[in-house]
């Protein structure tokens, strides 16, 4: 009959000892197994940055009534609607220095609140110190009748959407 290595009382202390420092040993080599694994695995992993998608849905059209300029305020985007009753969507960021500029119902034009530049709804420049236009982003109307903007994709002044 074998002895239990765990049991002191069967007189056999060396193999109790050995017994307890092979437990010890495995568990220690199965520990650093494991986080070498970890690290492998960490360090074969692509190391990308997620970022938040460009194109966003800004909503049904009907949101948007004719002769409105709508900011976005979580995307830094314009939706503009003209009397004509085409869409297009334009950047919020100043092209000065990138703050974020309102629209001001009153005067009818897109004021910087850093430096005072002024934007007419068309995004043109009225007043300095911005150097060029907003920027517009191409937009599309998806199977829902939504709006879906892509930040991703600057158009020219002359792209609309025609609803
Ligand atoms: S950031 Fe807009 S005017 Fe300077």
């Amino acid at each position: 009959m074998l002895d239990d290595p765990l049991n002191e009382e069967s007189g056999n202390t060396l193999l109790t000892r050995r017994y307890f420092l092979e437990a010890i040993g495995g568990g220690a080599i199965g520990i650093a197994a494991a986080g070498s694994a970890m690290l492998t695995a960490q360090f074969l992993s692509p190391n990308v940055l997620r970022e938040p998608s460009l194109r966003f849905k800004a909503g049904p059209t009907e949101n948007f009534p004719p002769d409105s300029v709508t900011l976005q305020k979580e995307q830094k985007v314009f939706i503009v609607r003209p009397k004509e009753g085409h869409f297009y969507a334009m950047s919020a960021v100043c092209t000065h220095l990138g703050c974020i500029t309102n629209w001001k119902t009153e005067e009818g034009i897109v004021a910087c609140p850093c430096h005072g530049s002024r934007f007419d709804s068309e995004g043109i420049v009225l007043d300095g110190p911005a150097p060029r236009s907003l920027q517009r982003f191409a937009m599309t109307l998806d199977e829902q009748g939504e709006l879906v903007v892509d930040k991703g994709v600057i158009v020219g002044e002359e792209v609309f959407l025609r609803v």
